[in-house]
C-alpha cells in the first residue's frame, strides 16, 4: 500500500524536486548507488569482485527526452567499458541497460530499427571487446514487447544478450517459455502496474515467480535468479538440482547495498553471485523504487531527515 503510494508520488515533478533537494537524501542514496561517476563504479567494482562476487553495472537514466541524452547514456556505458577492459575481468562485470535511457521512449521510436537498437548495440559491441555481456533491464508494461522485439533484433549479432523479466507481469510465464533457452533475469517486478496485466498480492507474484523459475530451469538457458527472498532463493536451488542446472549453470543476483550478508554468504557457500551496482546522477527513479520495495527503508529515509 505504501509502495503502490510512494510509486505514485514519484512520478510528480514537485515530488522529484522536493525529494533531490534535501540534503539528507544523499545519505540515504549512498546506501543504494555506487556514486556518480565512471571512477566510482570502477572502485566499487574492484571491491566486490576482489571480494569473490561478480557485477552488473546499471548507469541510472530512464525515460530519456531527448536525443542528446541518449546519445550521452550510451557514451556513458561505452566509456564504462573502456575502464573496465583493463581490469580483464571477463564476465565478471558485465553491464544491465534501460532502454528507455537510449531513445527507446522517444518519439516514434517504440518500433524496431530505431534509437534505442542502435545505441544497445554500441553497447554490446563495447561489452564483447571486454569478454563481457549486457542484460536489458524491464522496465513498465508498455515497453515490454519492443524491449523483447529490440532482444530478438540484438541477438542476431549478440546471442549471449540477456533480458529482465518481471514475474509479476501475467504474461511472463509465456514469454519465460519462449526464452528459455537464453539468458534471463528473473525478477518480481519493481513497477506500479494495473490489475489487467499483473498480480497484485505477494502471494501471487512468489507463485508467479516459481513458475517462471520452473520454466527456466528446465529449459537449456542460462536462469539469473535476481531476488533478495531466502524462499526463493531455497527454491531455485531445488529446481536447479531437479533439473540437472550445475552451478556453472545458474546464478544469483541482488541489488547493491541490499543484503549484503546474504551475497557474501551464498558466494562462499559457492554459488555465483552477481550485484546489480547503480552509479551515476539521474538516481531518483531507481531510488524512490527502492524506497517502495520496503517500508524500513521509508524509515530509514526518515530517521536521516530528522538528524
Ligand atoms: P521482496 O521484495 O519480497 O523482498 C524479499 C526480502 O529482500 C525483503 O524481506 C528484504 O529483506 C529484502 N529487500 C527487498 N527489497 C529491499 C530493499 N529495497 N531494501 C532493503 N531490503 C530489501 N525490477 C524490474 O521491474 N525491472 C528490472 O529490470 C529489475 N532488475 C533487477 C535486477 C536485479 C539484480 C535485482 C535483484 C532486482 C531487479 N529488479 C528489477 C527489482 C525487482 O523487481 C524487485 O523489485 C526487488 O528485487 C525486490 O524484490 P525481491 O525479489 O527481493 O523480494
Amino acid at each position: 500500500m505504501l509502495g503502490s503510494l510512494l510509486l505514485a508520488v514519484s512520478r510528480s515533478p514537485l515530488a522529484r524536486r522536493t525529494v533531490s533537494g534535501l540534503r539528507a537524501t544523499r545519505k540515504v542514496v549512498d546506501r543504494f548507488v555506487a556514486g556518480e561517476s565512471t571512477a566510482d563504479a570502477v572502485a566499487a567494482v574492484r571491491r566486490l569482485t576482489g571480494s569473490g562476487l561478480t557485477v552488473t553495472i546499471d548507469h541510472l537514466g530512464e525515460e530519456v527526452r531527448d536525443r542528446g541524452a541518449a546519445v550521452e547514456a550510451a557514451k556513458a556505458y561505452v566509456t564504462l567499458l573502456d575502464a573496465l577492459r583493463p581490469l580483464g575481468l571477463g564476465d565478471r562485470a558485465e553491464v544491465s541497460v534501460k532502454l528507455s535511457a537510449v531513445g527507446l521512449t522517444l518519439d516514434g521510436d517504440m518500433a524496431l530499427g530505431g534509437m534505442a537498437l542502435d545505441h544497445v548495440g554500441q553497447i554490446c559491441l563495447a561489452a564483447r571487446d571486454c569478454g563481457a555481456t549486457v542484460t536489458l533491464d524491464m522496465e513498465d508494461h508498455t515497453t515490454v514487447d519492443s524491449t523483447l522485439e529490440i532482444l530478438r533484433a540484438l541477438r542476431e549479432d549478440f546471442p549471449e544478450t540477456g533480458v529482465a523479466i518481471q514475474a509479476y507481469l501475467l504474461r511472463s510465464e509465456a514469454d519465460c517459455r519462449d526464452l528459455a533457452g537464453s539468458r534471463v533475469r528473473l525478477v518480481k517486478g519493481a513497477y506500479r502496474e494495473p490489475a489487467s496485466v499483473a498480480y497484485q498480492n505477494k502471494a501471487e507474484v512468489d507463485r508467479a515467480y516459481v513458475r517462471c523459475l520452473r520454466v527456466l530451469m528446465a529449459g537449456s538457458g542460462y536462469p539469473m535468479v535476481a531476488t533478495h527472498d531466502d524462499r526463493l532463493i531455497a527454491i531455485a536451488e531445488l529446481l536447479a538440482d531437479r533439473y540437472g542446472h550445475g552451478r556453472d549453470r545458474y546464478e544469483y543476483q541482488m541489488l547493491y547495498g541490499i543484503r549484503t550478508d546474504r551475497q557474501r554468504e551464498l558466494a562462499a557457500a559457492g554459488h555465483r553471485v552477481r550485484v546489480y551496482v547503480p552509479f551515476g546522477d539521474d538516481w531518483y527513479g531507481y531510488f524512490m523504487r527502492r524506497l517502495a520495495e520496503r517500508p524500513a527503508n521509508v524509515a530509514f529515509f526518515l530517521r536521516a531527515l530528522k538528524g
